[in-house]
């Protein structure tokens, strides 16, 4: 088995529950859990803590290049380092960020170099990883790949009720609409729905769909 062949891959909107769902699915099954949306998310606070316009997309990619990126692995999850720091949850969910996340990630230079980043995360172990380019782009080649959705409203409503202000419409219309590594229902995946079932149902729903034996 190559170590590919290792990595559960869930994809989703913003706000569908992957993040929850992944965590979760690593521990119940004793994998890593890596948070894609995390590494866009540092990048972003790095590029526009250095000042730069996010919609410059070749000004992004020269601050991107200066930036040196780490994915530590700390309790059973990867963590985010850039160019030495550890952005904390609040400064990688702040407004700032949501609003620029999407242009950061729509530039190649920024996308490949992340994608071979999360390529390499497969040689320490077997991984849960949820972003939204994963089954699609990252592991093509994965045979367990799960695409999570739910409603705009749940989706909204729950991102609402974490009490953080958020476009995520807006955040999946650039997401759906990128040239590069757009946001799909990769091929082979099973997608679950998760917008009328609780968080603990939907990972009993995942880890059944995954048939893994
Ligand atoms: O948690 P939420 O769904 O709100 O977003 P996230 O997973 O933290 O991702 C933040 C942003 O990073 C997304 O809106 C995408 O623009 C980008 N992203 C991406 O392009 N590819 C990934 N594999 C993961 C995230
Ligand atoms: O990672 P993503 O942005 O897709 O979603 P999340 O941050 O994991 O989930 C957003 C919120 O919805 C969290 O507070 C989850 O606990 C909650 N959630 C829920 O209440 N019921 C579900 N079936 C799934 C998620």
């Amino acid at each position: 088995m190559s170590a590919a062949h290792s990595v559960i891959t869930i994809d989703g909107p913003a706000a569908s529950g992957k993040s929850s769902i992944a965590r979760l699915v690593a521990q119940r099954l004793g994998r890593t859990y890596v948070n894609t949306g995390n590494m866009y998310r540092a990048m972003t606070w790095a590029v526009l803590q250095a000042g730069v316009n996010p919609q410059d997309a070749d000004a992004v990619r020269a601050a991107a290049a200066d930036i040196v990126f780490e994915s530590p692995v700390v309790e059973g999850k990867t963590e985010v380092c850039v160019s030495g720091r550890t952005p904390t949850e609040a400064e990688l969910n702040s407004d700032p960020v949501n609003r620029a996340v999407s242009f950061i990630a729509s530039v190649d230079e920024v996308r490949d170099r992340l994608v071979a980043e999360q390529r390499a995360l497969a040689a320490i172990g077997p991984l849960v990883m949820e972003g939204r380019d994963i089954g699609s782009v990252v592991f093509p080649e994965s045979p367990h790949k799960i695409y999570v959705d739910a409603s705009e409203e749940v989706r909204a409503s729950r991102r609402g009720a974490q009490g953080r202000a958020d476009q995520i419409a807006e955040r999946d219309r650039i997401d759906k609409q990128r040239k590069n590594s757009p946001l799909v229902i990769p091929a082979g995946a099973i997608v679950i729905d998760n917008s009328h079932i609780t968080l603990d149902q939907a990972v009993d729903q995942v880890i059944a769909a995954l048939q893994l034996s």
